[in-house]
C-alpha cells in the first residue's frame, strides 16, 4: 500500500472500529479516568489520528491532553488536519500550535499534539494517566512494548487496547472450495506470525490472547476485557460507512498472502470475492479483542 492509500483505508474504517469498540471495555476505561479535571493520554502508532478525535469527543475530562505517536511522517501530517476538521465540525473552535492544536467549546478544552517517532524510542516529557493502542499490537513485539507503555505512566494509570487481531477472519458465504480459502487464510495469519521487529517476534495473529497473558506476566491489573470484532456484512444488500472500501483492501491483502498457491485459483476465489462484494452478498467477520490495564 502507498501512504495515500493507507491514509484512504485507515480513514475508511475509521467508522467501522467506532461500531466495533467494546462498549463495556470502554466503559471501564473511561470510568479509570472519570473525575480527573486534566487527563494526558498518548496514542502509539496513532495513524491518522482516528483514536484522538474519538477520545477528544466522547471523554467527558473538562481538560485533555492527547499525544499521537506515529512513524510515517506523512500519517502523523494527514492526521493534524483529520483531528482538526473532526473537532471544527464538532462545534469546537481551534487554535493551531505549532506540534498540533488548541480546541474549545463550553468549558471544555482538548490540546492535541501529534509526535513524527518511532514508538519504541519515544520517551514523552512527563508521565501521562493513560496510553492507547488502537490495531497496533500485533505490529510490534509485546512485552518490550509493554514495558515501555508502563515507563510512560503515572501509577495507577492505565492502558486501553482496542481492535487486536485474535486469529479469526471468516468469509460469507461460504466459498465453494473450503479448503482452498482454509489454506488461504491460514497463509494470512502465518504471514503476521512471522513479522519481526529486528529479530523479535510481535503480537502477530494470536494479538488479543498474547497480549492479555503478556499483561498478566507483566503484573498488570486486567480490569476488563472483551470482543471487538469486526462485522463486515452487508444489510439490506448494502454496507454501512465505508465498509466496501475496508473490504477491497482486505481481500486484497488476503490474496496478497497467497503466494504458493495455484494463480489461477487464487484469481478465481478473489474474482468471485469481489464480484459478491460489488452484489453487496459478501460478509467478512475479524474476531478482535479490546483490554484495558492498570500499570503494575
Ligand atoms: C494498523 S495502523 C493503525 C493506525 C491507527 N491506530 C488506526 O487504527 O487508525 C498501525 C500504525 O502504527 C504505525 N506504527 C507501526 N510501528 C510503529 C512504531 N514502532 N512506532 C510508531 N508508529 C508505528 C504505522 O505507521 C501505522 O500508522
Amino acid at each position: 500500500m502507498t501512504v495515500d492509500e493507507l491514509i484512504l483505508y485507515l480513514e475508511a474504517k475509521a467508522a467501522l472500529d467506532r461500531r466495533s469498540l467494546n462498549p463495556h471495555v470502554f466503559e471501564i476505561f473511561r470510568a479509570a479516568l472519570a473525575g480527573a479535571p486534566e487527563v494526558e493520554i498518548i496514542d502509539l502508532g496513532t495513524g491518522t489520528g482516528a483514536m484522538l478525535r474519538h477520545l477528544a469527543l466522547h471523554l467527558a475530562n473538562p481538560r485533555l491532553v492527547l499525544t499521537g505517536v506515529e512513524r510515517e511522517a506523512a500519517l502523523a501530517e494527514a492526521a493534524v488536519g483529520l483531528c482538526r476538521k473532526a473537532l471544527e465540525e464538532a462545534g469546537w473552535r481551534l487554535i493551531l500550535a505549532e506540534d498540533g492544536f488548541e480546541a474549545r467549546r463550553g468549558g471544555c478544552w482538548r490540546k492535541l499534539r501529534f509526535v513524527n517517532a518511532d514508538g519504541l524510542a519515544f520517551d514523552p516529557k512527563a508521565p501521562c494517566q493513560a496510553v492507547c493502542a488502537h490495531t497496533f499490537m500485533d505490529l510490534v513485539p509485546l512485552a518490550r512494548t509493554l514495558a515501555k507503555v508502563k515507563g510512560w505512566l503515572v501509577p495507577g494509570g492505565v492502558f486501553y487496547a482496542t481492535c487486536n487481531y485474535d486469529g479469526g477472519t471468516a468469509l460469507f458465504p461460504a466459498y465453494s472450495d473450503l479448503d482452498f480459502e482454509a489454506e488461504l487464510l491460514a497463509r494470512y495469519d502465518r504471514s503476521m506470525e512471522l513479522r519481526r521487529v529486528g529479530q523479535e517476534a510481535t503480537g502477530g495473529a494470536l494479538c488479543g490472547r498474547r497480549l492479555h497473558q503478556a499483561l498478566l506476566t507483566a503484573g498488570w491489573e486486567v480490569l476488563g476485557f472483551g470482543s471487538s470484532d469486526w462485522n463486515l456484512t452487508p444489510v439490506r444488500g448494502g454496507y454501512r460507512d465505508a465498509d466496501a472500501v475496508v473490504l477491497e483492501a482486505l481481500l486484497a491483502m488476503i490474496r496478497g498472502e497467497g503466494e504458493g498457491l495455484e494463480e489461477r485459483a487464487l484469481e478465481a476465489w478473489h474474482q468471485e470475492r469481489l464480484a459478491q462484494l460489488r452484489a453487496g452478498r459478501l460478509g467478512l467477520i475479524v474476531h478482535q479483542l479490546d483490554l484495558v490495564a492498570v500499570r503494575p
